[in-house]
């Protein structure tokens, strides 16, 4: 009797916790990012509703539940305590009219805050209300709440919040603005259809559900953000900077109802897979938070299609061409750390030959390095680098000053003859952030699957390398 019950254990053991649902399994699949967010399966395109509440950072986004394309859309939901490691949640928000249509009535994008007030007078318990506002497509702007903790919506009963017009509009940002007393929504519009007019138009209200347009800015086509930003930290000296989906801003004043604009438009990022951005509601430090979605990636063969960017910490800073946004990832990154190097001062020669970096391999790698290009005409990395494929090169043209990746083109200046390059790897994507994110590049590729050598090269003389660490990263999956 005792062997027997021996044996049963061992054989649930065996089968239940080894063989069964193993952690190693999950998230594991050959282009399944190790450290970006993706869903568990199907299609995913933009952030929704970011928004911290009771230790709680709740990342939305567009899903299609039904498939691995872009339609029906849904809110998918998830959680984190660290912007690392996230918990899928059911999904929170349905077509409306219970529509079953690719695009009527489905739920596109929008934004998320705490009715920290009870503004609407929505809420139940001591929880505070969540509220997220959504575009219903062909149905108008739309609210829906949550009175615990953003585990159920109910749709608010008086919808359309802003009703449909034909001039297309969407993707709603919601904030409140405190020295005019007002919620401010910034809204993606195309007034009378026309092309030359789309852009983001300013409503405010004081009770969140009636709306009065205020301006229009063109030049910005989907996914508004506008927040406030200190200048060079200087909290007493802040600027306003309006956002729209393809990363482009412009930085200028905010006074309640209009954008003015006081530098051209910018760039935010020069990947080719940058799109949908959108920053954190009620960040508990204060600091500017983004997430965006990598629209463009390939997942050959996976179950999902989709993956975020890295978050990211943005700044303001005075630079040769104006305040400029900086983008870094958020600090949370080194809890992922694995086996490491550390450089400093090391003299590099043209030649693939004692490669500093030969003791870091693999498909997720974070670096941070200062180099002085000195007499080379180039250097850079070569990351999932293999004995058949040379993999793909992270270059910088130190005569020309250009940083290039996967398409990627972008002027970088030396600052007192030094360069910094901060760089993500994951097993889908490389997000370089140069000059303390000065200049930043997002992008995706598809990688060999067994190539995981990194490599640093130097090209037509040598390069200095200051300083530079180097990180092995561990998966931030793990299955339930
Ligand atoms: C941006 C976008 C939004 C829209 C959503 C629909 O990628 O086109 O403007 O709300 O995606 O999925």
């Amino acid at each position: 009797m005792r062997y027997l019950l021996l044996i049963i254990i061992a054989l649930t053991f065996k089968d239940g916790c080894l063989a069964g649902k193993s952690d190693k399994k999950y998230y594991d699949e050959k282009y399944r990012p190790q450290y970006h967010f993706t869903p568990e399966k199907n299609w995913m395109n933009d952030p929704n509703g970011l928004v911290y509440y009771g230790g709680e950072y709740h990342l939305f986004y567009q899903y299609n539940p039904n498939g691995k394309e872009w339609g029906f859309m849904h809110w998918g939901h998830a959680i984190s305590k660290d912007l690392i490691h996230w918990e899928h949640l059911p999904l929170a928000i349905m077509p409306d009219e219970d529509s079953k249509d690719k695009n009527h009535a489905t739920a596109f994008s929008g934004c998320a805050i705490v009715d920290e007030n009870n503004t609407t007078g929505l809420q139940q318990g001591a929880e505070k209300t969540l509220l997220v506002f959504y575009t219903s497509w062909e149905c108008g702007q739309r609210l829906a709440y949550s009175t615990d903790k953003g585990r159920t919506w109910t749709k608010y009963a008086k919808n359309p919040i802003i009703p449909f017009a034909k001039d297309d509009a969407r993707d709603p940002k919601v904030f409140f603005h405190r020295p005019s007393g007002n919620w401010v929504m910034a809204l993606y519009r195309k007034p009378e259809n026309d092309a030359k007019n789309q852009g983001i138009s300013i409503y405010t209200s004081k009770n969140l559900i009636d709306w009065e347009l205020q301006s229009h800015t063109t030049g910005f086509y989907e996914c508004p953000d506008l927040f406030e930003v200190p200048l060079d930290g200087d909290k007493a000296k802040t600027k306003w900077v309006l956002l729209g989906g393809t990363g482009e801003y412009q930085v200028g004043t905010f006074d309640g109802k209009k954008f003015e604009p006081e530098t051209k438009k910018k760039i935010l990022d020069y990947g080719k897979n940058f799109y949908a951005t959108q920053t954190w509601a009620n960040q508990p430090d204060g600091k500017i938070v983004q997430l965006a979605w990598m629209k463009g990636g390939e997942y050959p063969d996976m179950p999902f299609c989709g993956q975020m960017t890295f978050p990211c910490e943005l700044s303001l800073k005075t630079t040769k061409s104006g305040p400029t946004l900086c983008k870094k990832p958020v600090n949370a990154i080194a809890t992922l750390h694995d086996k490491g190097v550390v450089k400093k001062k090391k003299n590099i020669i043209p030649g693939l030959r004692g490669n500093i970096l030969s003791g870091i391999s693999g498909d997720a790698i974070h670096i941070k390095a200062v180099f002085n290009p000195e007499s080379s005409d180039g250097f850079g990395f070569i990351v999932r680098n293999g004995k058949k494929e040379i993999g793909t090169e992270i270059r910088y043209d130190s005569n020309k000053k250009i940083l290039e990746c996967l398409g990627g083109r972008a002027f970088v200046e030396p600052v007192n003859g030094l360069v910094r390059f901060e760089i993500l790897l994951d097993r889908t994507s490389i997000e370089i952030f140069a000059n303390d994110g000065e200049v930043v590049m997002s992008s995706c590729f598809v990688p060999t699957e067994n190539d995981k050598e990194l490599t640093f090269w130097t090209q037509g003389g040598e390069v200095m390398v200051e300083d530079l660490e180097a990180y092995e990263l561990k998966s931030s999956w793990k299955a339930k």
